[in-house]
């Protein structure tokens, strides 16, 4: 009703089916396809969608008890003893609408191209309305009106840049603080010589409803089939699982299909940017979580949704330990054996988790992330694991993915409008729904009820793409990722770029090689667009397509975070994009001048503000969660910070300002989240923001 038949793209009304597939066990595969007539670029209430995992004849296979699966999960999820420091959890920078609003030291130089200087301000920079959007222009609805560009990124604080050395426990890990001069191997995250967290390099997009994506990042590198270990699944191929099997241990591969979120889930907690001192391994930390009470340092609200019953009525925390909690969630058959030899290739292996961060500077490419702690710990050759343990990336993958799955967003006006309630979007917005489905043309790319192609139903059915492209000529692309003009290609390859093992990030790219069996959950060759060694191929500066679902509350926007407003947003498209000329090579053909007229513009914006949730916007469950205190920047300004004693040698880090969130149970807040910026200000150390 509301799509157009569309000029390029392929016709997008096919049969297809998810929730037939089976992977037995391990490798093998075998299809059984359930046949779903679905138009898959027609708009729907996301209700219609059937949320995806892995099939459950795949999923008990190591789950036996889902509830405390996710329990685990979002135990985990908010734990700030995650983190090597003992403050940052993966909710540190996934709090606010599943993303962050936080404004002090949240500025990272363009690493991933190569530069390490500070333009829109230095480190420990607040950022405010003026520093967006990070390209201006003189008349905004015109693309050759640039006024000005940086090619810094908004995003999220993780850790201090350090060498892991032992865990902790209950304590920090013991780490070595590098120094972060650029001239002594740095990336600049320092004032006046005293170290600030490091940011990463690419803005933090929502956790809420990610699970509808078939690959998760903005370059899609947390595949779809989860390896037990790492975001790669069968492009690493000394992935593996510990499985009893009569008593024995045995070295088990596995892929698990639609289970991107478990891939995306085994990154972070190693990452020397997010949450790690590099070098850390997944034994060492299951060894931590194995000893701490769960969320010990953190509040539970009695009336959690899903940690209600578990909170420890005399304090902090859980009544329950980890330990408790995998056990009961998994399959025995993955934790019940006694110790596990810790082979050459489990080490080998850990070496790759450790360095197995693209787009983390820290880990894939600099560093010394391949090398290891150089002696300085980190898994030793063959060393003694309990079983529990071995498999920690295991558990961490598939409870993180469970409890992500339950983040779904399904109810805004806009899904009520399209439920049938007309009433549900007021007139203005009824137009800009006008706009996003015609001249607007956001619908080609923010299609379906997921409102990304991305999605895991629009992708399994066509994983490739053959399109005319923004300069004429054909070419093939991976489905739902676009090249639109927001910074300069080479600045950013996107899935244009390379996982750890040297393989293309892109699908595309990688059947064009002939080793579509590193694809996974069913790629089958014949079905796709053929795609001929001189093919030519637009996946370079391409970029995983969001859903647009609560994009009220999750700016700033975009990969790089350059833009802080809707209409900033809205302005981009109408003048066609920032480098649309520079990106001719890759362009989406839709990305042009729009001809929106003002009214149009703020129309489309009051569209995207019906797609806000109010259980989202109100915390209430299943967004729901403990109380937590994040880093939020440093004292001082980007001159002067305080320093606290540190055993880096010679190397200071700044003293660390908290923003502290209350816990909210299962009927939410009283207090709207707000978009991003909006009256805001920096707390003081401490101060509990509702
Ligand atoms: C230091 C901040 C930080 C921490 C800590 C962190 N993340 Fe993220 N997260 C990011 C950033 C930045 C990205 C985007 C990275 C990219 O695409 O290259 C991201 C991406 C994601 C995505 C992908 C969403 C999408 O649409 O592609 C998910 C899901 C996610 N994180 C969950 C987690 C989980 C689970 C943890 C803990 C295990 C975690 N994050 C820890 C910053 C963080
Ligand atoms: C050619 C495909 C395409 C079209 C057409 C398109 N988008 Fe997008 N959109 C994307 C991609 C890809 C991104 C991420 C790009 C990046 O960050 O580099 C994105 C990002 C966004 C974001 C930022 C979301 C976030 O979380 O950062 C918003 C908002 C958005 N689009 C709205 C729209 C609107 C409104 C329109 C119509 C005027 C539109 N899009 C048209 C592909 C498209």
């Amino acid at each position: 009703m509301f799509s157009k038949p569309y000029l390029f793209r392929r016709s997008k009304t096919i049969a297809f089916g998810l929730f037939g597939v089976a992977v037995a066990g391990a490798l093998s595969s075998g299809t059984v396809w359930t046949q779903d007539q679905v138009d898959v670029q027609s708009l729907a209430s996301l209700k219609t969608v059937r949320v995806p995992g892995p099939p459950d004849a795949v999923l008990n296979e190591y789950v036996r008890d889902k509830r405390a699966a996710i329990q685990l999960g979002k135990a985990l999820f908010w734990d700030i003893q995650v983190g090597s420091d003992r403050k940052q959890a993966c909710a540190s920078c996934h709090f606010h609408a599943g993303a962050d609003n936080r404004i002090k030291n949240q500025l990272s130089p363009g690493l991933l191209a190569g530069d390490k200087t500070f333009q829109v301000g230095g480190p420990n920079h607040e950022l405010s309305e003026e520093d967006f959007p990070f390209t201006k222009h003189l008349n905004p609805d015109r693309a050759d009106s640039r006024r000005s560009d940086k090619n810094d990124v908004a995003s999220s604080q993780g850790v201090f840049r350090a060498d892991f050395i032992s865990a902790g426990g209950k304590d920090p890990d013991t780490c070595l603080n590098l120094s972060e001069r650029v001239d002594e191997g740095g990336n600049g995250f320092h004032v006046g010589g005293v170290n600030v967290r490091q940011v990463e390099p690419r803005n933090t997009p929502t956790t809420i409803n990610a699970v509808f994506n078939f690959r998760n990042f903005w370059d899609g590198r947390a595949v779809n089939d989860f390896n037990g270990g790492d975001p790669f699944g069968l492009r690493n191929p000394n992935a593996f699982v510990f499985k009893a099997v009569n008593g024995q241990l045995q070295q088990i591969a596995v892929a698990i299909p639609f289970s991107s979120l478990a891939s995306q889930a085994s990154g972070p907690p190693l990452s020397a940017f997010e949450m790690s001192c590099n070098g850390r391994s997944f034994v060492e930390l299951g060894r931590t979580l194995l000893e701490v009470k769960p969320l010990g340092k953190q509040k539970v609200h009695q009336a959690d949704s899903v940690l209600g019953p578990l909170a420890d009525p005399r304090g902090n925390g859980l009544k329950v330990s980890y330990g408790d909690l995998i056990r009961k969630a998994f399959q025995p058959a993955y934790w019940k054996n006694g110790p596990a030899k810790m082979t050459p290739q489990e080490r080998s292996m850990d070496l790759i988790r450790r360095a197995s961060r693209v787009g983390d500077p820290g880990g894939a490419n600099g560093g010394n992330g391949g090398r290891g702690a150089g002696g300085a710990g980190g898994p030793r050759g063959q060393q003694s694991v309990e079983h529990i343990e071995a498999n920690f990336a295991l558990f961490f993958g598939l409870s993180l993915q469970l409890y992500q799955a339950s983040l779904v967003s399904d109810d805004t006006p806009f899904d009520r409008f399209l439920e049938g309630k007309r009433t549900a979007l007021d007139p203005q917005q009824s137009r800009g729904l006008k706009v996003f489905t015609g001249q607007g043309k956001c619908i080609n790319c923010h299609g379906g009820a997921e409102l990304t192609n991305a999605s895991v139903r629009n992708v399994l059915n066509e994983r490739l793409e053959r399109m005319v492209m923004g300069n004429g000529g054909e070419a093939v692309y991976d489905n739902g990722f676009y090249n639109i003009g927001v910074r300069p290609t080479a600045e950013d390859l996107g899935v244009g770029g390379k996982d750890p093992f040297g393989n293309p990030l892109s699908e595309t790219r990688i059947a064009q090689l002939g080793k579509t069996r590193l694809l996974g959950n069913q790629f089958d060759p014949d079905k796709e667009p053929s795609v001929q060694a001189g093919d030519r191929v637009a996946v370079d500066g391409a970029f995983k397509t969001p859903g647009l679902r609560n994009v009220e509350l999750t700016g700033p926007y975009f990969h790089n975070g350059g833009n802080s407003t809707l209409k900033q947003v809205v302005e981009f498209y109408n003048r066609g994009g920032d480098f649309a000329k520079e990106n001719q090579a890759d362009l989406d053909p839709d990305i042009q001048p729009l001809g929106l007229s003002e009214a149009q513009q703020d129309d489309l914006v009051a569209f995207l503000l019906s797609l806000t949730d109010d259980r989202v916007r109100f915390q209430r469950a299943p967004f729901d969660h403990p109380s937590l205190c994040v880093p939020n920047g440093h004292p001082g300004d980007e001159v002067t910070v305080p320093s606290v004693p540190s055993e880096g040698g010679d190397v200071k880090i700044a003293e660390d300002l908290l923003r502290c969130i209350a816990p909210v149970g299962k009927r939410g807040s009283p207090t709207a989240l707000k978009p991003f910026l909006d009256g805001q200000t920096t707390p003081q150390t401490g101060q509990w923001d509702r």
